[in-house]
């Protein structure tokens, strides 16, 4: 999400829970290790190389077509300095190309791009804004032929159609169709470029979709309202994951911000206070109307807890809705991470980004091809814990069901568990965090979480000694029994303050993705040093060294990351170039609006993309 001075940083933080700081743990943790261990970036930097996992990492290095470790350095590109231009800087080992921006059309017969928008049915059949978590689903195994599916998080109403507020009812719409995940059938032709297939695969899901709710609180009265309307939708749909058995992983973050009221009467509950509802909302104005968003109309009382779940979507059945799986919770979710754990079971990682709250796991109840085999979805029978970091360099996941009494305390139903995940994991001691955005998993098991930066930090410590501290870091933790255990071992693997005055210095970290050789592709979303704009760095998670591979347009963040079956093509998104104001950016075209769109990576000599 757009950041850092506009919706997260007027949010206030809503955990008054008074769970322990992860700024005292930090700072116990990091002031333990700087005893032991020398200096400060010695420390950080080494904890978890045992000669085990050296060894991991040598065999996940390059192999050459043998099958033998090449020689080449896991990162070898020349790497690029800040930038602050108003295009996309690339290595000079790689090429960039521009693909499915904002307005694309996906069937014969709908319109190009125009703007303003003022067609909401156009709109609902084009690529939407706000590019965000992706992944590319392969047809037939091809490197050049698959469908692409990513997130459209969000677009402000000034970017979409040209006002502050809607004024119309189809203005409402025309912004809801801008917003939800786009899938689009791309196939790369003789030249090297990719071209979009207009088939029944590219296809778009909005906020009025049809959805389908899946999991334990599938049915629920809190999902139910008095209107009686059928589920509809997914918005702010922010990071992403994948899962083994080939769909995709779409995750609802700031929810809250979509609806308000007029009513000068409504105040929120607590469960509302915790996920952050309030009359203005973020300014979209949807509830003026559209009465599914207004969160004084009785009818729709429960329409906003059918927001900020994890959403599955099969890119290859367009006949299938998006199904909501409940079992993983509802907050602000970032993403969500998958990896098999012991046992066949998918375990999946997930960020709650808001300042002061959690990480949490799910883990499947049994091995997930087993639970396919009857019919079963893994995302609907399984456990879901959150986690508590311990200054002992240890930490726990505490089991958010009924079979935690400290849970158990609070709630007496497994709906309003998952429904209020929030609330508890206030309740089971969850440690508050620096703003939890994405998730991954590297092949040696280390799982890896940005934490992007946490302005309302008061007291400066030995970790992070700015107050506050608007830089971030990355956090690295090892799970017990192989991803399906209750404890682990954690520490922080890099503090982006750390980097600065370096030819790989950056700050804000939100996107990340380990590939499976162990690089780490770091994205930034915030003021990156010198002014320069937000980038892509390739790290090497054995070593630590980290090189910046691309530099975004002015205005923009970095997010979303997939690529090909055979590594050797990359696509990340450019997200809000010139925050969609034109007098910063028109990339990259030539106006009248910048467009949020798609950029593909590949190396000049066909290598693999990070090498
Ligand atoms: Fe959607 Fe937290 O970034
Ligand atoms: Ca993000
Ligand atoms: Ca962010």
């Amino acid at each position: 999400m757009h950041d850092p001075e506009s919706i997260h940083d007027n949010a206030p933080a809503t955990n008054t829970s008074g769970n322990r700081p992860f700024e005292d743990i930090l700072n116990a943790r990091v002031g333990r290790r700087m005893v032991l261990g020398g200096t400060l970036a010695g420390a950080l930097g080494a904890f978890f190389v045992s000669p085990a996992d050296a060894a991991i990492r040598v065999a996940a290095g390059p192999k050459n077509k043998a099958g033998k470790p090449s020689n080449r350095a896991l990162i070898d590109f020349e790497p690029i300095p800040l930038y602050d231009g108003d295009d996309m800087l690339v290595s000079p080992d790689y090429t960039a190309e521009v693909i499915v921006p904002w307005g694309t059309p996906l069937s014969e017969g709908t319109p190009e791009f125009s703007w303003p928008v003022t067609s909401a049915a156009a709109q609902a059949d084009q690529v939407g804004i706000g590019h965000d978590g992706m992944w590319f689903y392969p047809i037939g195994g091809s490197n050049d032929h698959g469908v692409l599916v990513f997130n459209n998080e969000f677009g402000t109403n000034p970017h979409v159609f040209g006002a502050e507020l809607p004024s119309t009812a189809e203005q409402v719409a025309v912004s809801q169709h801008a917003h939800g995940v786009t899938a689009v059938e791309i196939m790369r032709d003789s030249s090297g470029t990719w071209d979009v297939v207009k088939s029944d695969r590219s296809r778009r899901f909005t906020p009025n979709t049809p959805v389908e709710f899946s999991g334990p609180v599938a049915g629920s009265p809190l999902l139910q309202n008095p209107a009686g309307n059928e589920p509809q939708g997914t918005l702010n749909n922010c990071a992403n994951g994948y899962t083994p058995w080939g769909t995709y992983l779409t995750c609802e973050e700031n929810f809250n911000g979509y609806f308000g009221t007029e009513s000068g009467d409504w105040e929120p509950d607590e469960a509302q206070a915790r996920y952050g509802f309030s009359p203005t909302g973020f300014g979209y104005g949807w509830h003026l109307f559209d009465p599914r968003f207004d969160l004084a109309d009785p009818g729709y009382a429960n329409e906003g807890n059918r927001f900020g779940w994890v959403v599955e979507i099969d890119p290859m059945r367009p006949d299938k809705k998006p199904i909501k799986r409940t079992a993983l919770g509802r907050v602000k979710h970032e993403g969500a991470a998958t990896t098999v754990g012991r046992g066949g079971r998918i375990v999946v990682y997930m960020g709650d980004d808001q300042r002061f709250d959690y990480i949490y796991k799910f883990v499947s109840e049994r091995n997930y091809k087993s639970m396919t085999a009857r019919g079963q979805s893994p995302l609907d029978h399984g456990t879901l814990y959150a986690a508590r970091f311990d200054a002992d360099g240890t930490g726990e996941w505490l089991e958010l069901s009924l079979n935690n009494p400290a849970v158990a305390a609070v709630f007496s139903s497994m709906d309003e568990v998952l429904t209020f995940a929030r609330l508890a994991a206030d309740a089971a001691g969850a440690t508050p965090m620096d703003r939890p955005e994405w998730t991954t998993v590297a092949p040696n098991g280390d799982v890896y979480c940005t934490l992007t930066n946490n302005t309302r930090r008061t007291e400066p410590n030995a970790a992070n000694p700015q107050a506050p501290n608007p830089d971030g870091h990355i956090i690295r933790w090892r799970d017990a029994d192989r991803h399906v255990g209750t404890t682990f071992e954690w520490d922080i693997w890099i503090l982006a303050s750390e980097t600065a005055g370096t030819d790989y210095s950056f700050t804000d970290p939100d996107g990340l993705w380990a590939d499976r050789d162990g690089r780490l592709f770091i994205q930034t979303d915030g003021g990156q040093p010198e002014g320069a704009n937000n980038q892509m760095l390739v790290a090497n998670a054995g070593t630590d060294e980290i090189r910046r591979m691309f530099a975004g347009p002015a205005g923009c963040e970095i997010t979303g990351v997939a690529i090909t079956p055979d590594r050797r093509t990359m696509f990340i998104n450019v997200q809000h170039p010139g925050n969609g104001d034109p007098a910063i950016s028109l990339w990259p075209g030539s106006g009248p609006v910048p467009r949020d769109a798609t950029v593909v990576l590949q190396r000049k000599d066909g290598g693999i993309v990070g090498s």
